[in-house]
């Protein structure tokens, strides 16, 4: 039998999880599992060029390993593991270093984002996309489901890998193919830029029902009276609403809104309902799971177990072609 199709995704560790990363990789991903072999992992190392917490770098490791599994990651057949339980990777990302520009890493957005926000610019933000063409070379998949803002890292990865294949020889490392799902958007936030837990405009994904409900009704809207009409076509309630509701119901929202007489606000109960509908079983199944810590660290050590054997291999691969003594696990 052929071997499947290998996929592989990383979530940072650095607040809660929200609608955008639910959209925009989560579900995505899990759609992979019939036809892949899904790596999916916690990006812990990533999440330390800004989340300097301990123990909050503790906590929302174990949230993400929960909400995978909630939302029906099948660990049995594929893979969830700690970036950092793994730390070969950062070695591996050195030899990519090595042979990566300067100027290159100059051009990645994380980096000219930082730059431009007058955040933090400590090298880690700087050497960012090395560390993650690492985590992707290191396990060769074929896609590397992720939303759109992380298309060029991924690009970059396949440039670090050309370099060293160029260098060491061609078969040395696998390039994965650049499939990037164009059709999951950029998720807008409560304020209608790009939701991210950097601008604290986030619908959590798994917060109380009362929560996300508050959350919902806090979403910006324009100011058209109640008896005027709205269109829903572009507007932040309507791009959520596209993805949770029916094409029925949505055009059904988009009817009564156009015909003036419907506020907002009932346009977001109506979107409350639909999201709440989607995620309400997950959330009972998150809470569940998140408290039994010991069984969510059982499973990322069996995930470890699966990430090594697979990733020794091309490690040691890497070594021998760059004229490096193998690695001996002690
Ligand atoms: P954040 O921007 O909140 O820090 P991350 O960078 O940790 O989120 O993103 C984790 C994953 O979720 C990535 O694959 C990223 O592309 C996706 N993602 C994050 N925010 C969005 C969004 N607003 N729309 C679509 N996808 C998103
Ligand atoms: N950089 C990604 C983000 O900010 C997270 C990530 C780290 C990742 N390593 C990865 C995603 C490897 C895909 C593959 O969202």
């Amino acid at each position: 039998m052929a071997e499947k199709k290998r996929a592989l995704t990383g979530i940072r560790a650095t607040g809660q999880l929200h609608l955008g990363n639910y959209l925009g990789a989560i579900k995505e991903g899990l759609k992979l599992q019939n036809e892949y072999e899904c790596l999916y992992f916690i990006a812990d190392l990533h999440s330390l060029t800004t989340n300097k917490d301990p123990k909050a770098l503790r906590e929302q490791s174990l949230d993400i390993a929960a909400s995978w599994l909630a939302l029906g990651l099948d660990v049995s057949k594929h893979l969830l593991y700690r970036q950092s339980d793994l730390p070969h990777v950062t070695e591996f990302a050195w030899y990519l270093s090595c042979v990566t520009g300067v100027g290159y890493l100059q051009k990645a957005h994380s980096y000219k984002d930082a730059v431009a926000k007058d955040k933090e610019v400590n090298h880690g933000v700087f050497a960012y996309p090395v560390l993650m063409a690492a985590d992707i070379l290191m396990y060769e998949p074929d896609l590397v489901p992720v939303g759109k803002d992380q298309k060029q890292h991924v690009e970059m990865s396949r440039n670090m890998a050309g370099s060293l294949n160029s260098l060491y020889g061609k078969e040395l490392l696998k390039l994965p193919e650049p499939k990037i799902n164009e059709d999951v958007m950029t998720i807008p936030g409560l304020d209608g830029q790009k939701m991210s837990k950097s601008y604290d405009n986030v619908i959590p994904l798994f917060s109380t029902e009362k929560d996300l409900r508050k959350k919902v009704m806090s979403l910006v809207t324009d100011s058209t009276g109640l008896e005027e009409p709205k269109k829903l076509d572009g507007s932040t309630v309507g791009l959520l609403f596209e993805l949770f509701a029916s094409a029925d119901e949505y055009q059904d929202l988009k009817g009564r809104l156009s015909a003036g007489g419907l506020g907002w606000g009932h346009a977001k109960e109506e979107l409350f309902q639909a999201i709440n509908r989607e995620l309400s079983e997950a959330r009972a199944r998150y809470f569940e799971l998140r408290e039994d810590e010991q069984s969510l660290q059982q499973t990322l050590a069996e995930g470890r177990e699966k990430a090594m054997a697979i990733s020794i291999p091309i490690l040691q691969r890497v070594r021998e072609a760059v004229g490096l003594p193998p690695f001996i696990r002690g």
